[in-house]
């Protein structure tokens, strides 16, 4: 049978689908690759994947269909960055020279820096200004090859200000080509104004914040930052618990500095994903891997934060977990807008082989955001997010580094960069 389509992107030398998932395992190095393939779509939609003179018989072209020639060049998936709390104002540059000087990250939070230093810039900001700051950043982003971002609230810590955050999440979804995912964070840190009292401010999210948030179905996650110092596991059960039951699916910042548990915590509620997990213990791993928690992993932050170690990704892979990469972007502990820089640290910093990267920051990353049917692979009836790679091979995708390799992409079946830059 024939399809109507009205782009067409052929001749790659290499097309990766990275059909079918989550990968777990030895699968996960599996990228369904085939040599001169095309993938063509119509409106929003992948009509047809395969080689390309199989492609070009099955398709009929409109008349002012879109024909991208990708000789010599890889096209991949569009990236899907499934961790950042990209709404924020201000910068934490002063930080950085501190860290480098040897205080920890935990220790400037104590003192009313990091996380809270960002709140009190956010909270002066107003909505309109966020929403420019982060448009620019989802520009970045697209650019760099992301067509699919969640994006955090968490720099608000008040009920009005979460929301203002959150409404600011939605008005990005409706002024960019990117897709985005809306998490709440109100457990992103005890604000001020709750000092001494955590409990206080924890009954404040359960029984102010969530009902807004859920009545104005403002976001689709709810997110805590369970860490030693921060929200302890029964605190943070009780807000993924409270979430959940207004119709917030679980999703959390788990094991990164202490080991706290929140491996098995993400099992017991049934997370979507857990995230950082440099300290998770091998037998939260099995009950992610039982449960199918998603392991986030984001070698970015722990890059910035100079800990000298990763969250050990072949664990999680041995253990049977889908594992993802995300950004993490942050103005503390990782101002990176770039899932290339994160593939970089992870097949250097974490060893995994350039397939692995790629699934864990296409496919996996979809699943980790519960639009693994959606996007994250080329597949007929999937969204036509599409990045093509100016490398021949994909093994250069985590090799070549610091420069941006996305020569262009098609969002939702338009092209919107091309030459490396924005061009809807
Ligand atoms: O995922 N760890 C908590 N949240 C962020 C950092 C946010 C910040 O420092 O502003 C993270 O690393
Ligand atoms: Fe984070």
């Amino acid at each position: 049978m024939r399809v109507r389509a009205d782009l067409i992107v052929e001749n790659a030398n290499e097309l990766v689908t990275v059909a079918c998932g989550p990968r777990t395992g030895g699968f996960m190095r599996e990228l369904g690759i085939i040599e001169n393939g095309s993938v063509a779509s119509f409106g929003d939609r992948i009509v047809a994947v395969g080689p390309s003179a199989e492609v070009r018989a099955k398709v009929d072209l409109t008349p002012d269909a879109q024909v991208i020639d990708a000789t010599g060049k890889v096209v991949l998936p569009g990236f899907v960055d499934p961790h950042t709390h990209l709404v924020f104002a201000g910068s934490r540059e002063h930080e950085f020279i501190q860290r480098a000087e040897g205080r920890s990250y935990m220790d400037i939070l104590a003192s009313g820096g990091g996380i809270l230093s960002t709140v009190r810039a956010t909270r002066a900001t107003p909505a309109s200004e966020l929403v420019d700051l982060a448009l620019r950043r989802l520009d970045i982003m697209l650019c760099h090859g992301t067509t699919t971002v969640e994006v955090k609230s968490g720099y608000g810590l008040s009920p009005d200000e979460e929301l203002k955050c959150l409404r600011v999440i939605r008005e990005l979804s409706e002024r960019h080509p990117m897709d985005i995912a809306a998490t709440f964070l109100g457990a992103h840190a005890v604000p001020p104004e709750y000092r001494g009292d955590p409990d206080g401010y924890v009954l404040c999210i359960i029984e102010e914040m969530i009902p807004r948030v859920a009545s104005e179905r403002l976001a689709e996650f709810c997110d805590v930052f369970c860490e030693d110092g921060v929200f302890s596991i029964e605190q943070s059960r009780r807000i993924l618990e409270a979430g959940k039951a207004a119709g917030l699916a679980p999703r959390l910042h788990a094991d990164e500095i202490a080991p706290m548990g929140g491996a098995e915590l993400a099992a017991e509620v049934g997370a979507v994903s857990a995230d950082h997990l440099l300290c998770a213990s091998p037998g939260g791993m099995r009950r992610m891997a039982e449960t199918e928690v998603v392991a986030t992993l984001l070698p970015a932050t722990s890059f910035t934060l100079m800990l000298g170690r990763y969250a050990d990704a072949r664990a999680f892979i041995d253990a049977g977990c889908p594992v993802a990469l995300a950004t993490d972007f942050n103005p503390g502990t990782s101002p990176t807008l770039s899932m290339q820089f994160v593939m970089n640290l992870a097949a250097l910093g974490m060893r995994l082989h350039p397939a692995e990267v790629i699934c864990a920051c296409t496919i996996n990353a979809a699943h980790a955001l519960r639009r693994g049917d959606e996007v994250g692979s080329l597949e007929v009836g999937k969204i036509a997010d599409i990045v093509i790679a100016d490398v021949d091979t994909h093994l250069k995708l985590p090799y070549q580094l610091g420069t941006n390799f996305v020569d262009k992409v098609v969002k939702r079946g338009q092209l919107v960069v091309s030459g490396g830059r924005r061009i809807w």
